[in-house]
């Protein structure tokens, strides 16, 4: 089969490779129909995760049809049409018995393209099926779930939920990407009364008015903290979320709160960050982290189905699986093409309309 192969920082290719085969009786071996690139590779190919090693499958986020079972596999079947996410669950350890699966100790957790070979190939063995795989009713179309493989559940969970957004709150999200925009899209959930979003682009804050933002800050041409300030009566906002993972948006979040609100940290940090707890300890603020358990799947799954929630605009364009190279410059170059997510598909490709740049609303 082809897929494409981390070769070591910098080093990448679409190449031919062993087909997957079933190695543990509650294995199942996925053809991957659609899949799509994550922030998270683009990182490992910088060298920055180094617990991926060359030669491993990239990708972690994927929809397929299995196409073999292990022997222990009953609740599955040869032809299902399943969600592959990036969060893998053993079901057995002890973690997964309280459904923080993103923390597994029984070979699960975040693994695809990561630990064992991932989604971007033509053919995937996935570990611990029964457990980690959801199937997707006839209705919905791939691009309508895939996006529930990751940014959904990361940014409902370790944005959203941990962050307590209650209806009625003024929530501030630093970072308009797909993380961001995610954000904003599931907060809605939750009724929010008014959604901040913060972002150094135009081109993401006018993408965050139309995932549902209210109101939008370019921190880089305006002063956020006092616009904050001035748009919340001077008290700060409920939740800050954070989801850029640099120093500069962490303090920026502490400092956006009201006294008794919450910063929910989202984003991977890759260098200490100052936590000023000499002004904090004063204002019984709550701030969270983490690594998304996948636990809220399901859920956002039925809202995908009753039509509650439509993430296909997430999807900016499509390539065929064998132009995955393709798809990752055009993924990495998002301030040229606009990106937010590409899908590959394994499946004919039907092309998206033209991203037309909207104006940026910065301020409105
Ligand atoms: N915790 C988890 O489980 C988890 C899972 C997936 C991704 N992440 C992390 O979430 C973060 C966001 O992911 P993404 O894919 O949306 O990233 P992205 O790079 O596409 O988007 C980041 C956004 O932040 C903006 N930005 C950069 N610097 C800024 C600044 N100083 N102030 C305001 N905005 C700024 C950029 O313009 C961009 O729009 C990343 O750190 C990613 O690694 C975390
Ligand atoms: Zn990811
Ligand atoms: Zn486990």
């Amino acid at each position: 089969m082809k897929a494409l192969v981390y070769h070591g920082p910098n080093q990448k290719a679409w190449e031919t490779v062993p087909d997957p085969v079933i190695q543990e009786p509650t294995d199942v071996i996925v053809r991957i129909d659609s899949t799509t690139i994550c922030g998270t590779d683009l990182h490992i190919l910088k060298g920055d995760v180094p617990a991926v090693k060359p030669g491993t499958i990239l990708g972690h986020e994927a929809v397929g049809t299995i196409t073999e079972l292990g022997s222990a596999v009953t609740t599955l079947a040869v032809g299902d049409r399943v969600l592959v996410s990036c969060i893998s669950a053993c079901g057995r350890c002890s973690y997964c018995r309280e459904a923080h699966y993103g923390q597994c100790t029984g070979g699960g957790g975040w693994i695809f393209g990561h630990l064992i070979d991932g989604l971007q190939a033509e053919l995937a063995r996935v570990p611990f099926a029964e457990t980690s795989v959801y199937k997707i009713p006839a209705e919905p179309t791939d691009e309508q779930v895939l996006f529930l493989a990751d940014i959904l559940p990361t940014a409902y969970e370790v944005g959203v939920l941990n962050g307590k957004v209650e209806p009625g709150d003024t929530i501030a999200v630093v970072g308009a990407g797909p993380i961001g925009l995610a954000t904003i899209m599931t907060a809605r959930l939750r009724s929010p009364a008014k959604i901040i979003a913060i972002d150094l682009a135009d081109a993401r804050l006018a993408r965050a008015l139309d995932f549902g933002a209210d109101v939008v800050i370019n921190n880089g041409s305006e002063d956020a903290i006092a616009r904050v300030m001035e748009l919340t009566g001077g008290r700060g906002v409920d939740t800050a979320i954070e989801a850029v993972g640099v120093p500069e948006t962490f303090e920026l979040c502490t400092e956006l709160i009201r006294p008794g609100g919450r910063v929910a940290n989202v984003g991977v940090h890759g260098c200490s960050v100052t936590l000023h707890l000499e002004k904090l300890w004063i204002r019984n603020v709550l701030i969270t982290t983490g690594l998304v358990d996948a636990f809220t799947t399901p859920r956002l799954l039925q809202l995908i189905e009753s039509g509650k929630l439509d993430a296909t605009p997430f999807a900016t364009h499509r390539f065929p699986l064998e132009d995955t190279l393709e798809a990752y410059d055009v993924f990495a170059d998002a301030a040229t093409s606009h990106a937010l997510k590409v899908v590959l598909s394994g499946l004919p490709v039907e092309p998206l309309p033209p991203i037309v740049a909207t104006s940026a609303a910065a301020g409105s």
